[in-house]
């Protein structure tokens, strides 16, 4: 993972697995660190390559018994750069300097009362002296290496903290990174700040000015493409390369007829007034209704609308190609993805530039045409994108937006896609979406996608008549990931004002109800 956004020295995370690296990682830029995440079988030569000013050893699903438990380059542990080890980490770091980790048939998992032993030191300085932490671990540190101090315990961990001031060596036995250890983010600053010494100056704005040097150097006077979908990345990525090189980009909009309400104007109108990109819009919605045509079951659905998707852009793209030849002869030689850090930290990372080969069935382009990746975000977090994109001056319905389903509302209507059905959902979610944000409940709620229910029809009764109309379902969640998720307990009077505003404002639509399932075993969407 050979990642470098900014010339700022990093913390390095060194990764034993599972997804806790990430978390740490995110935890220690917010304390205004850079921090960049390595696998744990980087070497102590690599280490020092990388001139880092602190190390952070993370915490992993392994015992350091097991056979094949991950290990480290224990020559990282002499390079004299200050490391805090969590966790397995810290078991890594004990057992590395000729500390005990023992097997004691004690787990702890969850909430944990923890003791701190001395004042604390510099780790655990100025924190209560019992407090709440986080543990999950099965082996425990029995012995701190000599040279140590042990800093906290707790009533089956002995050695729960330890620190060698020293040698700027520490562990904790705990989780600092989740937000379940009460002083957890101040166990990472003290390190960072206090024993590492490192200033708390990096923020994502920092990126901006080095990514759009870096992708000056790379496009030189080549011409780019982008597909925007509407969503936050591909509309932060676009945005920076075109502050990086103008007008050599040319920005692509899919509108597939499946989007909510506004949603095509905020990319045409709002987005392009932001940032002056050159925007073109290719009207599907007919090709897509046509397709979608007497076909009702999800994944019929969502396969035939990726394939028209993938069509519709290799032609547009082809298009281009086409009229950049025909204009100068030059074709367009890149393509933007806005492709996360945590998308390249769970592909195991990469280069920085990978070629693909372009998708030509259409347009008898030459067969050996390839686009070079320009991914300006690859080594940032959702959050700090949202910032980037707030720097860059994007409205805020585009960075603040909640997750959206690339088949958008195809497989929210349960049943055939229709014209008229779309339209009906379009207004239902559009009042929902108004309700929610004017009752304050954006940040609360990770989506709240609204659902119609095109094949179920109940008995109302509505004005003086009795109706046979359709249920529209409310399913807000709340997430951290999208990978669980709870049903959100909104407030009952804005779901009454939502449920009358519906039944009143959207003709066919004589019911509306709650979806209270959690994920698993619901998904967040029906389809
Ligand atoms: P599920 O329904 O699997 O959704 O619990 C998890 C998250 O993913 C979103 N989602 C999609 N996003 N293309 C996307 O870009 C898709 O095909 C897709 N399907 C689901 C969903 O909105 C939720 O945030």
């Amino acid at each position: 993972m050979s990642e470098q956004a900014t010339s700022a020295r990093p913390v390095l995370v060194v990764d034993f697995g599972a997804q806790y690296a990430q978390l740490i990682a995110r935890r220690v830029r917010e304390a205004g660190v850079y921090s960049e995440i390595v696998p744990h079988s980087i070497s102590a030569a690599e280490v020092a390559e990388k001139n880092p000013v602190g190390i952070v050893l993370s915490g992993g699903p392994s015992s350091v018994y097991e056979d094949g438990a991950p290990s480290l380059d224990t020559g990282i542990f002499d390079l004299d750069v200050p490391t805090l080890g969590i966790c397995y980490g810290f078991q890594v770091m004990a057992r590395a300097l000729g500390g005990e980790v023992a097997n004691t048939g004690l787990r702890e998992y969850g909430s944990t009362d923890a003791a701190l032993s001395t004042d604390g030191g510099v780790l655990l300085g100025g924190q209560p002296a019992d407090q709440t932490v986080w543990m999950s671990h099965g082996d425990s540190v029995a012995q701190a290496p000599e040279g140590f101090t042990v800093l906290a315990s707790t009533a089956s961990t002995p050695v729960a903290a330890f620190g060698n001031d020293e040698r700027r060596l520490y562990g904790v036995q705990w989780h600092p990174e989740v937000k379940h250890s009460l002083y957890g983010q101040n166990v990472l600053e003290n390190f960072l700040h206090n024993a590492a010494g490192i200033p708390s100056d990096w923020n994502p704005g920092n990126v901006i000015a080095e990514q759009v040097e870096r992708i000056r150097a790379q496009v030189g006077t080549g011409k780019v493409i982008c597909g925007l979908s509407g969503g936050v990345d591909s509309a932060v990525a676009a945005a920076l390369v075109h502050e990086a090189v103008g007008d050599q980009l040319v920005c692509v909009f899919v509108d597939h007829g499946l989007l909510r309400q506004d949603e095509r104007k905020q990319v045409e109108e709002d987005y392009v007034a932001a940032t002056g990109v050159r925007l073109i819009t290719v009207d599907a919605r007919e090709q897509f209704l046509n397709a979608l045509a007497g076909v009702s079951d999800p994944e019929t659905k969502r396969k035939i609308i990726g394939r028209e998707f993938i069509r519709t852009f290799e032609k547009a793209q082809a298009d281009l190609i086409a009229e950049s030849l025909e204009d100068d002869g030059d074709p367009i030689a890149f393509l933007v993805q806005g492709t996360l850090y945590p998308d390249v930290v769970e592909s195991g990372g990469g280069a920085g530039t990978a070629n693909i080969k372009s998708h030509h069935n259409v347009g008898g382009l030459p067969d050996d045409l390839t686009f070079e990746l320009v991914e300006p975000l690859r080594t940032l977090f959702k959050d700090e994108v949202r910032a980037i994109g707030r720097e860059l001056g994007l409205p805020e319905v585009i960075v603040g937006r909640q997750p959206f389903p690339g088949p958008g509302l195809g497989i929210r209507i349960v049943g055939e896609v229709t014209a008229e059905r779309l339209e009906l959902l379009r207004k239902a979610d559009a009042i929902a979406r108004f309700e929610l944000s004017a009752a304050g409940l954006d940040n609360e709620i990770w989506q709240c996608p609204v659902v119609l229910l095109a094949d179920v029809r109940s008995v109302g009764v509505q004005g003086d008549g009795r109706t046979y109309g359709h249920p529209i379902v409310l399913r807000p969640v709340s997430s951290e990931d999208a990978m669980t998720a709870d049903w959100t307990r909104l407030p009952y009077d804005v779901l009454a004002k939502i449920s009358n505003r519906i039944t009143n404002e959207v003709e066919g639509v004589n019911r509306v109800v709650l979806d209270v399932t959690s994920k698993p075993p619901g998904t967040i969407e029906w389809e």
